[in-house]
């Protein structure tokens, strides 16, 4: 499998990952998996699941009976996700590294998974519209489909500030993500972060049914929790480079910076959108 560049990224963050979890990814993948309506008995595909934010609690909803194939790049999350099934004692679950775009199911899911899954992911995958429609043909028909993304304008004045202190250090080097400033308008997250445009955006993908929700989350901006956030989500990525003693400085600047825009909370606000595939 050629390595993606997300794979190192995110490896990176396992140290912190679950100091976000319980203020951001936590709530929004409780939120998809109870959105999926999800029965018991029922074979789920969760794909970028890093620590299992949504495929744990879906794990739980489908029970003894069903499954849950959890995958993602990074063998660091994995591993963390695999401990929290082990400790729930949730025996349902497979967390497996593999590339989603690649993913072909095993045979306890080769007539067709009930559910897929994506939190936070479908804007990290290449070709994302390609890849998600192959990915929603994997779901028999009658099946569902639920992502969440971030909603326009969640994280911005975060990340405006984070990227800003960031560029400070490495002048005229860009860093690639959904919320990195010099990419911003061409980051596929743009065509679908708005009830507009990402209902639409599934119904291409092969769903009928769509419906998009908000859910509301504004996260104070603590000095403990915007740290984390950095180190445990893919801002991480954009300061690998850096030494403890940069790391440091880029820190004090960095809140500094918050305190000084008046950002107190963060707005990490999230579409959840389902449909029901048609393939
Ligand atoms: C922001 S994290 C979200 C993780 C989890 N769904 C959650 O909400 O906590 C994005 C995840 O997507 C994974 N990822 C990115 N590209 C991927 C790919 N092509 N195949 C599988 N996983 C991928 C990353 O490794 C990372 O764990």
């Amino acid at each position: 499998m050629p390595d993606s560049p997300y794979r190192a990224a995110f490896d990176a963050t396992s140290p912190m990952f679950d100091s976000v979890t319980p203020l951001v990814w936590g709530p929004a993948g409780q939120s998809l998996a109870f959105a999926l309506g999800l029965r018991s008995g029922e074979r789920v595909l969760d794909i970028c699941a890093g620590t299992g934010a949504s495929a744990l609690p879906a794990a739980a909803a489908v029970g003894p009976d069903g499954l849950v194939h959890a995958i993602d790049l990074s063998d660091d999350l994995l591993e963390l996700a695999r401990l929290k099934a082990t400790a729930r004692a949730l025996r349902n679950i497979d967390f497996v590294r593999a590339d989603a775009t690649q993913w072909e199911p095993p045979s306890t899911a080769a007539d067709g998974y009930d559910a897929l899954a994506c939190s936070y992911g479908v804007f990290f995958l290449p070709d994302m519209d390609i890849s998600f429609a192959r990915l929603v043909r994997l779901v028999r028909p009658g099946g569902r489909v639920g992502v969440t993304v971030w909603r326009k304008g969640a994280i911005e004045a975060f990340a405006r500030a984070f990227f800003e202190v960031v560029a400070r250090y490495k002048p005229g080097r860009p860093h690639e993500g959904p919320l990195a400033t010099e990419t911003y308008a061409a980051h596929p997250l743009r065509r679908i972060e708005t009830e507009e445009t990402l209902g639409p955006w599934l119904t291409e993908s092969g769903c009928t049914s769509v419906e998009v929700r908000e859910f509301s989350n504004h996260v104070p901006a603590t000095e403990e929790f915007s740290w984390n956030f950095v180190l445990g989500s893919g801002f991480r990525g954009a300061i690998a480079e850096f030494d403890d003693d940069a790391l440091a400085s880029i820190r004090t600047e960095f809140l500094e910076l918050l305190t000084a825009r008046g950002i107190d909370s963060v707005d990490a606000t999230t579409l959840v959108a389902t449909g029901v595939s048609v393939a």
